[in-house]
């Protein structure tokens, strides 16, 4: 029996995400909030011959702070695509103004209702989005840092698809053969090519300007949608199926299920509150707070990470792109802490 409730389900995501959930034959409950459609897009879901029974929520009003309770009430997970997506010309940064506040109202809500619950973070300024929930929850008292995931599947996924591209594999044989580490936006988007070996050789034989433009089109695949989309939106499709495909890794995480992936995907987590992470930040990362590194479940929550100094054999060349990722990252952690830090 496990409750998944999406926040911003009508949305571009929201509802092909949704519609994935409700494929899944071990969701019984799925929770469908949005400020708008989301009676509609349950009505429309709940006719899917699975088991999962789907429930629409609506706020009434603004002044409506009970509808989101119902909804988030007894969630084991709960999916945060909620917000605004970018248009040609910004950055995810720009949407910080916002989404902040949207995901921190919403938090506050998970932290009185289902504090328990594993809770993905999708909106962006995802670098930011997540320190947001962590600083709500940690004034709450209700923290979990082993169950707070800012969803970076997407980047996973893109390298996949584009580095199968130049050495000529199946993109679906890549899946758990290459990783992707330390945040969701540009530069500070490190993919690692050197875990498996037969994926390894192929790659050291990319030329360096091959290689230097898988870099770039992983960074900055994002803007590649943006752009295409010419004002309409971001990635949505392809987002959909990240996000659940990190969602499956804890449902199956919840089952008891184990994974033979060689790395399992990353999240961006508060490393200081995870068993290995405070070791993996002081010792490879500068003391950051926040990372994506590939995570090891347990029961919908952290049991583990994958030390990619240990285990993946880091380049000198991907160390360098960790380096320039930790700058871009302290500032946008530091955007979203004191964001928090500074409201009452
Ligand atoms: P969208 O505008 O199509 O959908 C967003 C939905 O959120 C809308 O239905 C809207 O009504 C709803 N919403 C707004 N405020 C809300 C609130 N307070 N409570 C509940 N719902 C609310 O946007 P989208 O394309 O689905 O993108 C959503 C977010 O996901 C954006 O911030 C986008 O940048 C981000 N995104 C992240 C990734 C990633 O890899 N993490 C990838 C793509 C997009
Ligand atoms: C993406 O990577 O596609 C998303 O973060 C959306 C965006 O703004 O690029």
């Amino acid at each position: 029996m496990v409750k998944v409730t999406v926040c911003g389900a009508a949305g571009g995501i929201g509802q092909p995400l949704s519609l994935l959930l409700k494929l899944n034959l071990t969701v019984s409950q799925l929770s469908l909030y949005d400020i708008v459609n989301a009676n509609g897009v349950a009505a429309d879901l709940s006719h899917i011959s699975t088991p999962a029974v789907v429930e629409g929520f609506q706020p009434k009003s603004k002044d409506d702070k009970d509808t989101i309770k119902k909804a988030l009430s007894g969630s084991d997970i709960v999916v945060i695509p909620a917000g605004s997506p970018r248009k040609p010309g910004m950055t995810r940064d720009d949407l910080f103004n916002i989404n902040a506040s949207i995901v921190r109202d919403i938090v506050i809500n998970i932290g009185h209702v289902c504090p328990k619950a594993t809770i993905l973070i999708i909106s962006n300024p995802v670098n930011s989005t997540v320190p947001v929930a962590a600083e709500v929850l940690k004034r709450m008292g209700v923290f979990d840092p082993s169950k707070l995931f800012g969803v970076t599947t997407l980047d996973t996924v893109r390298a996949e698809t584009f580095l199968a591209g130049l050495i000529g594999e199946d993109p679906a044989s890549l899946k758990g053969k290459i990783s992707v580490i330390g945040g969701h936006s540009g530069e500070t988007i490190v993919p690692l090519i050197n875990v498996v070996d037969y994926v390894s050789e192929k790659a050291a034989k990319l030329s360096k300007k091959d290689y230097d433009a898988f870099i770039q089109r992983v960074q900055f695949g994002g803007d590649e949608v943006v752009k295409a989309k010419n004002g309409v939106g971001s990635a949505t499709l392809s987002m959909a199926l990240a996000g659940y495909r990190f969602t499956l890794q804890v449902l199956s995480s919840l089952s008891g299920e184990k994974s033979f992936a060689k790395v399992p995907d990353s999240a961006y987590v508060y490393l200081p509150g995870l068993p290995n992470g405070q070791q993996i930040s002081a010792k490879y990362l500068n003391n950051i707070s926040y990372f994506s590194l590939p995570v090891n479940l347990e029961n919908g929550a952290v049991k583990s990470l994958v030390n990619p100094f240990d285990s993946l054999s880091v380049s000198s060349d991907e160390r360098k792109l960790i380096d320039v990722a930790l700058t871009g990252l302290q500032k946008n952690i530091a955007k979203g802490t004191s964001f928090v830090k500074s409201s009452k």
